[in-house]
């Protein structure tokens, strides 16, 4: 990464932690002058698991999934919800999703080996990826996974071959691509036409696939599946797509005689990383994609299908924050003020990936305004290894515990070992308990895979 842009006009902006509204965790309180998560203090959480850390507030993730029920059902009966594990997945995960009631996405066979090791039922599985080795089919359908997404069509080949070896019909959807272009950034955009998932509409692939598993006798087709990307605010893009796709419900039926009984809409709803951000609600999100569907089935005379909806980072992103120690504070006279912190890119790529925005505040000192302007670096060899750039803080002391906010998702999945630091574990907290899901890996861990017999 090139040298950080200065920023003349960040100023601090003298708000506490409370002033950060639906950036926060769902219990966050302040008390003592720290700050508390479903009802335990992270300065101490901190201090017991040591740092970098991932603390989870349970109750949040709860009520993310109940809220997806509730507003998607709300509008149609037959609506299950699918939580895109790669958002963040871990044992306590599953079971918290299956507790709930609801579906799991996996996608790959590691994710897929995490949802088994956790009991999590098969037949709630969806098996995703838009190249799925030979032998993570085999895992998928050796494990019963509900449904295989499929995405091209040598993997419908394959999946049709492989349930034949073993007597069995796969159920799958076919994931297509609306061609529409969702309001966020392109790296995390998924639905339009030049991209690697699914089928395109235009040209006929979407079709060809279709009529292809249609003839394939290994193979149950139920529906269809979309994903047109993450972090998006504006509905009008699921709105779009929605339409684009129950039209091609309707030429499918009329081309093949086939009804769509399962249609998908995916995840992507966006979530506030930053005080002004304003993302619709899950309440708006169920009504516009539950109520658009069943709209454009009666334009078309079509059955209204059963409705998937596949969040992540909605379920768990303001759930999670990362807790670390200020190790070092470099002034540079007239530039900017570095907050070292003993974690970074290694627990999250997502600044240095995307030039993502995050909240931070001192841990102990929440009750504070953010009175001074600082960047917060991490401990790796990048320049680039940023969390935050010129971000409002109070003013920091080596020994101060920090926190950044709305690292949830994508975080702890997307982490390394560059530099071989080790991962940091996850606590979740909930009614004043704290328990340990993940562990703190050990440097015996870094060596774990080391073949010391080639020496
Ligand atoms: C197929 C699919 N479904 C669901 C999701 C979850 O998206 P989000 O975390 O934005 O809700 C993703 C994320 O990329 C995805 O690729």
């Amino acid at each position: 990464m090139a040298q950080i842009a200065h920023n003349p006009d960040a100023r601090p902006d003298y708000k506490s932690t409370l002033d950060l509204g639906a950036v926060l965790p769902q219990t966050a309180e302040v008390k003592g002058g720290h700050l508390w998560i479903g009802g335990v203090d992270t300065v101490t959480l901190a201090r017991e698991f040591g740092t970098a850390l991932y603390v989870m507030d349970e109750e949040h993730i709860r009520t993310q999934l109940r809220n997806y029920l509730e507003w998607t059902r709300y509008h149609w009966k037959d609506v299950d919800v699918v939580y895109a594990g790669k958002a963040f997945i871990s044992i306590a995960m599953c079971k918290l999703v299956e507790e709930e009631g609801c579906y799991l996405d996996v996608s790959s066979g590691g994710e897929l080996a995490v949802a088994q090791a956790a009991g999590f039922p098969a037949s709630r599985i969806l098996a995703h990826g838009n190249n799925k080795t030979l032998r993570e089919l085999v895992e998928a359908i050796d494990a019963g996974v509900g449904r295989i997404v499929v995405d091209s069509l040598e993997e419908l080949a394959r999946i049709n071959g492989l349930a034949l070896e073993r007597g069995l019909r796969q159920p799958i959807l076919i994931r297509v691509t609306p061609g529409v272009v969702a309001d966020t950034h392109q790296y995390i955009q998924t639905g339009s036409e030049d991209s690697k998932f699914g089928f395109g509409l235009r040209d006929g692939l979407a079709l060809a696939a279709i009529q292809e598993a249609l003839a394939l006798p290994g193979v149950e087709l139920k529906g269809l599946h979309m994903h047109i990307g993450s972090q998006i605010f504006a509905l009008h893009s699921y709105a779009k797509a929605i339409e684009v796709i129950v039209h091609f419900m309707d030429e499918i039926r009329e081309k093949t005689g086939f009804t769509v009984s399962e249609l998908d809409t995916g995840g992507g709803l966006g979530i506030a990383y930053g005080v002004p951000d304003e993302p619709s609600t899950i309440k708006e999100f169920g009504k516009v994609i539950v109520d658009d569907i069943k709209e454009h089935c009666e334009q078309h005379a079509l059955p209204v299908p059963r409705i998937l909806v596949e969040p992540g980072r909605s379920i768990v992103a303001n759930a999670g924050v990362s807790l670390y120690i200020v190790g070092t504070i470099k002034a540079i006279p007239n530039i900017r003020t570095y907050v070292a912190v003993d974690g970074g890119m290694t627990d999250n790529i997502r600044p240095a990936l995307y030039g993502a925005h995050y909240e931070p505040i001192i841990a102990n000192k929440a009750d504070q305004p953010r009175d001074t302007v600082v960047t917060i670096a991490g401990k790796h060899c990048e320049s680039g290894d940023v969390l935050v750039v010129d971000t409002p803080l109070q003013a920091a002391e080596v020994g101060d515990t920090l926190c950044i906010f709305a690292t949830g998702a994508y975080c702890q999945t997307m982490s390394s070992n560059y530099n071989k630091q080790v991962r940091p574990g996850v606590v979740f907290v909930r009614d004043g308990r704290a328990r340990l899901v993940v562990r703190r890996e050990s440097y015996d861990d870094l060596l774990r895979c080391e073949v010391s017999e080639c020496l």
